[in-house]
């Protein structure tokens, strides 16, 4: 299997309930290794920006308006077939439907505020990794 990497967020719940060192300490132990990680707020743009594709979606506002209040932690992941592991690892978008055991099962409230976020493909999550992080601050594979 390929290594590959995913960029996933902390999001602003996750923060506010200090959550931080759980969910992180789930991640390393499900064997994804950390190349980036910075705690920082969003703006209503730079959150807009990150999920244009949600664009004419209902709930694109309430999403932007959620993902700017309060900071939150992105990461670059990276393991064997990180994509399809990570988004088994966080469990499915709506808490309510999430497997047993998972971040979002155990932690989320709502498909609005459901602790993290991961890609959805390789290709996507090299874009996603850029949004947030330029290459010198990304840890080389050999650090
Ligand atoms: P995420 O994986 O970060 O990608 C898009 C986000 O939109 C998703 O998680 C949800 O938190 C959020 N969202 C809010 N409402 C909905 C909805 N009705 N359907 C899908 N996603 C939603």
């Amino acid at each position: 299997m390929a290594v590959e990497r995913t960029l996933t967020i902390l999001k602003p719940d996750c923060v506010r309930k200090n959550l931080i060192g759980e969910v992180t300490k789930r991640i390393q132990e499900a064997g994804f290794t950390i190349k980036a990680m910075k705690l920082t707020r969003l703006t209503k743009d730079t959150a807009g920006g990150f999920y244009a594709v949600h664009k004419e979606r209902p709930f694109f506002d309430d999403l932007v308006e959620f993902m700017s209040s309060g900071p939150c932690v992105p990461m670059i992941l990276e393991k064997e077939n990180a994509i399809e592991d990570f988004r088994t690892f966080i469990g499915a978008t709506n808490p309510d439907e999430a497997e047993e055991g998972t971040i979002r099962a155990d932690f989320a409230d709502s498909i609005g505020e459901n602790i993290v976020h991961g890609s959805d493909s390789v290709e996507n999550g090299k874009i996603e990794a850029a949004y947030f992080f330029p290459e010198s601050e990304v840890v080389a594979n050999n650090a």
